[in-house]
């Protein structure tokens, strides 16, 4: 059995380090050379595993069992009505009270060639964990690649039929986690559409609407500063971006979903997914409170989180992407944060 406070490096020899811990496999470091070989901590977090324990329990984490928010915690499943814990004013967020971040994971050594070094982190949800059906085993490889991709494969079995939607939730500051905000990073997004939200709280309308013309537009590259800056009333919201977006050409193979550059440090991320949908959220709820990495404040928009997904609220929304995973079958997810 691992502890919470159990600390795992996996390394390459471009001097990328991720660092995780075993409680909800809490990415709380990635390492990476600038374009001068300065090495920066680029995900937000806080000075010390003691503090990661007690602080923001998502900063990093894997989320679920159905991360992003289900409206009311309510779904019909089998002709069944199932109420989930509530946990974000009345609809139910990122798995409940009782999340997957929550957890401590099993992390045991992975020997894959394909990763210079990896790890294999498992976990078993009992059957109605959050009011979930089904016993569900999910297992998650963390591995990094001698192309600097830390790759994140999720794969779980329920025994009976229930919904899953796994996420990390790690915020990227590519200058460097305390280094200051995101605003003048550039973002680029395979996405022409993206998925409104109804009010501050951030529940999905379940329109699926073109980004052409409006702050969420980033086909062609912007910075997030400009989108945050625009009076559109979405960005109003949540004063910023917190919203998921709809990766064109989605076919369930592994495709670029976006690209995220900061011109100051010259670092450069890829994501790649074989999911439909992708969560950017600034940070809008960071208040300056806490202090994080290099003892600064985590001000607002200090990062941006790109959650890989399926849609939020997809179990109520006949026309999003399916989120039933049927017993014995199995999920499968793969999400690429590569570093250039
Ligand atoms: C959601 C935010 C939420 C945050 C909590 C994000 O994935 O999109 O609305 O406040 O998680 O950490």
């Amino acid at each position: 059995m691992n502890k919470a406070s159990d600390v795992f490096k996996i390394k390459n020899r471009n001097g990328v380090v991720v660092t995780f811990i075993a409680r909800g496999g809490q990415v709380i470091g990635i390492e990476v050379p600038d374009r001068d070989g300065q090495v920066d901590d680029v995900v937000i977090g806080y000075q010390s595993v003691e503090d990661a324990l007690a602080g923001d329990g998502y900063f990093g984490a894997i989320c679920g069992r159905y991360a992003n928010r289900i409206v009311e915690g309510k779904f019909d499943l089998n002709g069944e009505t199932i109420q989930l814990d509530c946990n974000n004013d009345k609809n139910h967020l990122h798995g409940g009270v009782d999340g997957f971040n929550n957890r401590v994971w099993e992390v045991k050594p992975n020997q894959e060639k394909r990763f210079s070094e990896s790890y294999k982190l498992a976990l078993v949800s009992p059957d109605g964990d959050q009011k979930y059906p089904g016993e569900l085993k999910i297992e998650v490889v963390y591995g990094l690649t001698e192309e600097n991709e830390f790759v994140i494969e999720y794969n779980a079995v329920s025994s009976k039929d229930t919904i899953i939607n796994l996420t990390s939730h790690a915020y990227f500051n590519l200058e460097g986690a305390g280094k200051g905000t995101v605003e003048g990073h550039e973002l680029e997004m395979n996405a022409s559409k993206y998925t409104p939200i109804s009010g501050v709280i951030g529940t999905v309308t379940g329109d699926i609407a073109d980004v052409k013309g409006t702050a969420m537009d980033f086909v062609d590259t912007k910075t997030i500063g400009e989108a945050i800056a625009s009076d559109d009333a979405q960005v109003a919201l949540v004063d910023g971006i917190d919203h998921n977006f709809v990766i064109d050409g989605y076919d369930g193979n592994l495709r670029l979903a976006a690209r995220l550059n900061d011109p100051v440090s010259g670092r450069e991320m890829e994501v790649f997914t074989d999911q439909p949908g992708i969560q950017i959220y600034t940070g809008s709820h960071f208040d300056g409170t806490e202090t994080g990495k290099l003892g600064s404040p985590i001000v607002k928009w200090a990062g941006v989180a790109m959650e890989t997904q399926i849609f939020p609220d997809s179990p109520n929304k006949e026309h999003f992407p399916n989120a039933v995973l049927k017993a014995g079958e199995t999920y499968n997810h793969t999400c690429v944060y590569k570093f250039i």
